[in-house]
């Protein structure tokens, strides 16, 4: 296999991962994955955002928090604004067909409000990753910063699962960055930007085989002037 065929099977082979085996992630292999998400570029190189394992005593007892102030509907100021509200229709029916992909492939009804509550409780326990990431930026930092942590954050899914591993991405976690920063003795100069789950994919697990599309190409791109 060339690299272009080998980079496109790692592209293809990608998906969010939401159950994981209960195997280790040697550190060695956290560390290397991090680091070559580090090759994203960044405007004037500026390398936005950090990355914080929580482990152990803390993960515990920030999960357990995290999954009662959900269950309580504690509302929390967001330290910033991931979603359009309202959502206009074209994206809202994107965000209904993955959430269908999610549920179909946990035969949780679109009715079963226990079921889905289930799930996602799940994402404040990192789908009981082995390692479990919250991603973080400086508060004074604008849009074009969130853009090039976006960029470092795909490399880490990519070069993961180039190296046998998977990931998920957890927004949910923004819900409640107080609460989040003080388990990890973080002052307000760290906003959270997501979790994210990383580990050895459990290939048995049903949540695993949700698989989503993507729109046509001519749905964002066009050509404009003479070629
Ligand atoms: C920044 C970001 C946040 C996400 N947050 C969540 C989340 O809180 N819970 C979840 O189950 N999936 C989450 N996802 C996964 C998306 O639902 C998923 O990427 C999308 O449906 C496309 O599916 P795929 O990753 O399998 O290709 C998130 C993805 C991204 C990039």
């Amino acid at each position: 296999m060339n690299t272009a065929e080998s980079f496109t099977r790692v592209l293809h082979e990608r998906h969010s991962v939401r159950a994981y085996r209960p195997i280790p992630v040697p550190p060695a292999l956290l560390e290397e994955v991090l680091a070559l998400a580090r090759l994203a570029p960044s405007g004037a190189n500026l390398q936005p955002g950090s990355f914080i394992a929580v482990q152990g005593e803390v993960r515990r007892a920030m999960s357990a928090d995290l999954v009662q102030a959900w269950r309580h509907q504690q509302q929390e100021a967001e330290d910033y604004s991931y979603f359009p509200d309202p959502m206009p229709m074209a994206l809202k029916r994107r965000q209904m067909a993955s959430a269908k992909a999610l549920y179909e492939a946990l035969g949780i009804a679109r009715e079963d409000r226990v079921g889905r509550d289930a799930q996602f409780e799940r994402n404040f326990h990192f789908f009981e990753a082995p390692v479990a990431l919250v991603v973080t930026i400086g508060h004074d930092l604008g849009s074009g910063c969130y853009m090039d942590l976006g960029m470092a954050l795909y490399g880490l899914m990519l070069a993961a699962q180039a190296h046998g591993l998977s990931t998920c991405a957890i927004g949910a976690m923004a819900s409640y960055p107080s609460l989040i920063r003080r388990h990890l003795s973080l002052d307000s100069t760290s906003k959270i930007v997501c979790g994210i789950a990383l580990g050895y994919a459990d290939p048995e697990a049903a949540v695993n085989q949700t698989r989503t599309a993507r729109t046509e190409v001519g749905e964002y791109f066009k050509t404009v002037g003479e070629g």
